[in-house]
C-alpha cells in the first residue's frame, strides 16, 4: 500500500520513544520527513540520531506542550527546517498510579495538563497552517481507560476522554478544509511508560501477587498478548496516509479485543 507520505512532513510529540517513536521508525520507511518533539530534548536528539543513521531526514526537538509558547516555537522549528507540516501525531502523556482518593489537586494538574491541555495547544498551534493548505491529518492519542474506566487511572483516563471529545468536535470544524483528525486507543502496551508503571506494581505488590496481575491482565486479551509498540504504530500510519481523507472523528481501538465497543 502507497501511503503517499513521502517527503511529506510529520511531527510527533512525545517521540523520543515507545509508540512515538516506532511511529517514527514507519514515516521513516515511508520517506516522510521527520520532527520528534519531546520535553526530554536530548532523548528526541538521540532518537532523531538513530533514524538519522537509518538515512531519513529528521530533526529533534526539546519542547513541552503544557505551554503554548514552546508550542508556537516548535512550529517554527519544523517548518524552518523541513517545510510546511502535513500530519500530526500527539503522542506525548504522562501517567499516574494512584486511586482518585489517594490524588491531589496538583496530580490532577499535572497528568491534566499534559494529556488534555497539551493535546489542546498543539492542535490549536498546528492546524492553521493545515487548514489553510487545505490539508492534513491529526492523529491523538487516547486509551481505553477513557471510555471502560480504570480504577487507579481516573484522572488520566478522565483527560483522554477529553481528547476523544475535542478530536470529535475539532474534527467537524476542520473537515471541510481537508484535514482529517482520529484517535488511536491502544490496550496495554509494552513500553517505557507502562513497563515504569508495572515495576512500580511490581515493587509494592511482591513477585506472588504481581504474578496473578500478569495473568489475570493476560485473560481480558483475546489474542492472549499485550501490544508492542508497532501494532499501534500501523495504525497510526494508516489513519495519517493520504488514502484515510473520509476517516475523520473516529476512535480506533488497537487492543488485541481487550475492548469490542
Ligand atoms: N503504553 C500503553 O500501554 C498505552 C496505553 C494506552 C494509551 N497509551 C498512550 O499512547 C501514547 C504513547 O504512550 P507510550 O507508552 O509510548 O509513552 P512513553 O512514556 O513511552 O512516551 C511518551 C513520551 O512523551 C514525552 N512527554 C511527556 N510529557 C511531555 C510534555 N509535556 N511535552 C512533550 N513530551 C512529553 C515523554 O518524555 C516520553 O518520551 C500516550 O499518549 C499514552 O497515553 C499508551
Amino acid at each position: 500500500m502507497d501511503y503517499g507520505l513521502r517527503e511529506r512532513v510529520v511531527l510527533i510529540t512525545g517521540g523520543a520513544r515507545g509508540i512515538g517513536f516506532e511511529a517514527a521508525r514507519l514515516f521513516a520507511a515511508e520517506g516522510a520527513k521527520l520532527a520528534l518533539a519531546d520535553i526530554n530534548g536530548a532523548a528526541a536528539d538521540a532518537a532523531a540520531r538513530r533514524l538519522i543513521d537509518l538515512g531519513a531526514k529528521v530533526i529533534g526537538i526539546g519542547a513541552d506542550i503544557t505551554s503554548g509558547a514552546q508550542c508556537a516555537e516548535m512550529l517554527a522549528r519544523v517548518e524552518d527546517a523541513l517545510g510546511p507540516l502535513s500530519v500530526v501525531v500527539n503522542s506525548a502523556a504522562v501517567l499516574d498510579d494512584k486511586t482518585f482518593l489517594e490524588s491531589s489537586p496538583a496530580d490532577w494538574k499535572r497528568i491534566v495538563n499534559v494529556c488534555l491541555y497539551g493535546a489542546m495547544n498543539v492542535l490549536h498551534t498546528t492546524l492553521p497552517g493545515m487548514v489553510e493548505r487545505k490539508f492534513g491529518r491529526v492523529v491523538c492519542m487516547a486509551s481505553d481507560s477513557a471510555k471502560l474506566g480504570q480504577a487507579r487511572l481516573s484522572y488520566y483516563a478522565a483527560a483522554k476522554a477529553g481528547v476523544i471529545a475535542l478530536v470529535k468536535s475539532v474534527a467537524q470544524e476542520v473537515g471541510g478544509a481537508g484535514v482529517t483528525l482520529n484517535v488511536v486507543s491502544p490496550g496495554a502496551t509494552n513500553t517505557e511508560l507502562r513497563q515504569e508503571r508495572e515495576a512500580g506494581l511490581r515493587a509494592s505488590m511482591g513477585e506472588e501477587k504481581y504474578a496473578r496481575r500478569v495473568n489475570s491482565v493476560l485473560k481480558m486479551y483475546p489474542t492472549g498478548r499485550i501490544g508492542e509498540p508497532n501494532d499501534i504504530a500501523n495504525a497510526i500510519l494508516f489513519l495519517s496516509s493520504a488514502s484515510a481523507g473520509w476517516v475523520t472523528g473516529q476512535v480506533l481501538s488497537v487492543n488485541g479485543g481487550f475492548t469490542m465497543t
